[in-house]
Formats: structure tokens, sequence, C-alpha cells
């Protein structure tokens, strides 16, 4: 492994992926490949650019352009594809699903083609919870589990996985997945729920908790994640999932009352809203799979809430001017007409 092309690596993980494995790896050269859609921002990449002039090369392209990705992977002599593009927001999913379609299952059927006209190359899909739908009782998923997505967001990246699969079985495709819950760190578009209520509460606007808030989440540190994606890549067994997580769960209210004890603000900015169309109620993973491989998150769901508070207090550069932009238009559509419940 020495060429990587990290595909949706100016989005939020992808971006602190890229960083962790150019710091940890000398010898590795990795090329970004983004579409630059809303979420995808050249500004968390411009340390990694200043740092690794030579490790580092960025291309601007859609996983959907078979014609572009197979010159990228020609020209830099690509041995492995770690794939991070997607739509991969379950409001914007429910307002219109069309461009999760395209990426999370037609870009995904793109990359992989690719991977099987050049040799066979080895391929990581990155995943998540989701997949596996809401989670009832007391049983937390596991890899095998049978996937049953409920939103058109899970349900494209749950394609995503078969079509892995489906590669791996038939065409011998080196490949694993990951499964990650939900991430939380340095660069998420602020459209997500921890930035978003930071952001808001920052600004001394309203945090419109879904429904009655009891719904329960595992908020995992970005890096965590990395290293666990890291040791897949390297470790994991072909053709195999891993989920990863804290394998902790916290209720969206107690994620709040954390974030808000954080920042010093009230609990009165919390404002109960008309729920999501769908919303799963609980996820819940199962970790022992990559803990087996020698993995252990470095972070709490609490501790890692806390440092990404800390992040966005620290870090108004990189997110006051995304609020001003298309984000307006964004919170208008979501939020604007939402009923307030208390
Ligand atoms: P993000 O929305 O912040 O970033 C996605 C990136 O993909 C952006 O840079 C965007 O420009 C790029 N992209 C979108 N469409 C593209 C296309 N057609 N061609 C090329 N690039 C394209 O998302 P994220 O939170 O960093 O998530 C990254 C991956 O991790 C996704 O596959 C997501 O499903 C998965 N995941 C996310 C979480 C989470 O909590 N954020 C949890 C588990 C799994
Ligand atoms: P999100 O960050 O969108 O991740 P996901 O739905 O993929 O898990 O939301 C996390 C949780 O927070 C989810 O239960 C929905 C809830 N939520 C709110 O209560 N209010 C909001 O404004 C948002 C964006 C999310």
């Amino acid at each position: 492994m020495k060429n990587i092309l990290v595909t949706g690596g100016a989005g939020f993980i992808g971006c602190n992926f890229v960083r962790y494995m150019l710091d940890k790896y000398p010898d590795y050269r990795i090329v970004v490949y983004d579409k630059l859609t809303y979420a995808g921002r050249l500004e968390n990449l411009q340390d990694v650019a200043q740092a690794h002039p030579h490790r580092y090369h960025f291309v601007q392209g859609d996983i959907c352009d078979a014609a572009q990705v197979e010159e990228t992977i020609r020209e830099h002599d690509i041995d492995t594809i770690v794939n991070f593009a997607a739509e991969s927001h379950v409001d914007r999913s429910i307002l219109e699903p069309d461009a999760f379609i395209r990426t999370d299952v037609y870009g995904t059927y793109v990359l992989l083609e690719a991977a099987r006209k050049f040799g066979n190359l080895r391929y990581h899909q990155i995943s998540t919870d989701e997949v596996y739908g809401h989670i009832e009782g007391d049983h937390s998923s596991v890899e095998t589990d049978n996937l049953a997505p409920r939103s058109p967001y899970a349900a494209s990246k749950a394609s995503g996985d078969h079509l892995v699969n489906a590669y791996h079985i038939t065409y011998g495709l080196p490949v694993t997945i990951t499964r990650g819950a939900n991430n939380v760190g340095p660069y998420q578009y602020p459209e997500k729920v921890v930035p978003l209520f930071v952001t808001n509460a920052l600004n001394d606007m309203p945090l419109p908790v879904y429904g009655d808030g009891q719904q329960m989440r595992d908020y995992q540190y970005v890096v965590d994640h990395c290293e666990g994606i890291d040791l897949v890549l390297h470790q994991g067994q072909l053709g195999e999932a891993y989920n990863i997580g804290t394998g902790q769960e916290i209720t969206n209210l107690e994620m709040v009352e954390i974030l808000l004890d954080e920042l010093e603000k009230p609990r009165s900015l919390i404002q109960h809203v008309e729920d999501r169309q769908g919303h799963d109620r609980r996820y819940s993973l199962n970790v022992d799979k990559i803990r087996a491989l020698g993995w252990e998150p470095a972070h709490t769901c609490e501790e890692a809430i806390r440092k990404t508070v800390r992040w966005y207090v620290e870090n108004r550069w990189w997110w006051e001017p995304i609020r001003q932009g298309e984000f307006q238009e964004y919170y208008q559509r979501v939020y604007g007409q939402r009923k307030i419940l208390s």
C-alpha cells in the first residue's frame, strides 16, 4: 500500500483520515478525489497541503465520472481506494434523495468497476451503523445482521455495502467495509446535530431537538474512527465488515446537556420541534469484532462531545462563513416551518 485514492477526502471524516494517515505513514502518498459539494471544502485540507506538498495531491472530480476516476488511478499509480465520498445527511435525503442514489449507489459501483479494471485494487468502503436500521430491545448490531435501512440515505449506503460484497464474491475484489457510529470532531459541516447545536448555542439561537429527544446514538470521536479504519485497511480480513463505535449509547437530550454544560449555556435554549420523518429511535453497534483486532476508542461519547465543542469555540474562522452561505437556505427549508412542540 503506497498510493491511496481517498474519495470524499475534503469532507469531514475524509479530511481527518488524510491528516491521520499522512502523519502516521511517511512513505504513503494520498490523492484526494472530491467533487467539492456543499460539504466538501478545500479549507479542510489547507494545512495538509502545506505540510505534505509531495505526498498529498488534490483532484476535483465526481465518483460517478468513470473516465476521470480511471484517469486519476492511472496517472497516480493508485493501488488502494478508500471511499468516503457520499451524500451523508439524513435530513437532506428526505428532502431530495436523487443525489444520494447517484453518489452512494452508482458512484460506489463506478469505483468498484475501476478497482476491478486496474487488476483488483484494494478497496475499502466507509459505511454506517444506519444500514442496520432502527434497533429494538437490548440487541446491538453485529456485522452478520441483515441490513434493514429506513431512510433514503441509509438505503443508499446499504446498497453500496451490497455492491461491495457482490464484487468480492463475484470477482474476488479484495474489499473490506467499516460501519461507523455517529462521528463528531473538527470540520463537521454544521448541519449535523452536534456542530449545529454548538454553533446555534454560540449565537444564542434555540437548539431544535427532534421529538422527545430520547433517541439513542453512539457519538464517537472522528480520530478514533480513523484509527479503526486504518486497522481494518491493514489487518482486516478481506470480504469482511467491521463495526466501529464506542459501544456506548446516549440519548440526544443527554448529548445536548453535555454540550450546553461545556459551553456554560442555559438549558432554556433547548426547543423540542416536530420529529424527523421515519426517525430511527436507536442505533447500537456491537464492536467486539474490531476490538478483537486490537482497537480501543480513546474517547467516551461525553469526551468526544466536549472536545468537539471546544474545537468549534476555537475555530470560528471555519464555521462562521459556512453558516452565512448555502446553509441559510437549507436551514430555512428544514427548520423554517417546523412545528415547535415546547
Ligand atoms: P461529508 O458530507 O462531510 O463529506 C462527504 C464528502 O464527499 C464531501 O467532501 C463531498 O464533496 C464528497 N462527495 C459527495 N459526492 C461526491 C461525488 N459524487 N464525487 C466525489 N466526491 C463527492 O460526510 P462525512 O460525514 O465525512 O462522511 C464520510 C463517509 O462516512 C460517508 O460515506 C458517510 O456515509 C460515512 N459515515 C459518516 C458518519 C458520520 O457520523 N458523519 C458515520 C458513519 C459513516
Ligand atoms: P444527525 O447528526 O443528523 O445524524 P443521524 O441522524 O445520521 O444519526 O442526527 C443525530 C441525531 O440528532 C438524530 O437522532 C437526529 C437528531 N437531530 C435533532 O434532534 N435535531 C436536529 O436538528 C438534527 C440535525 C438532528
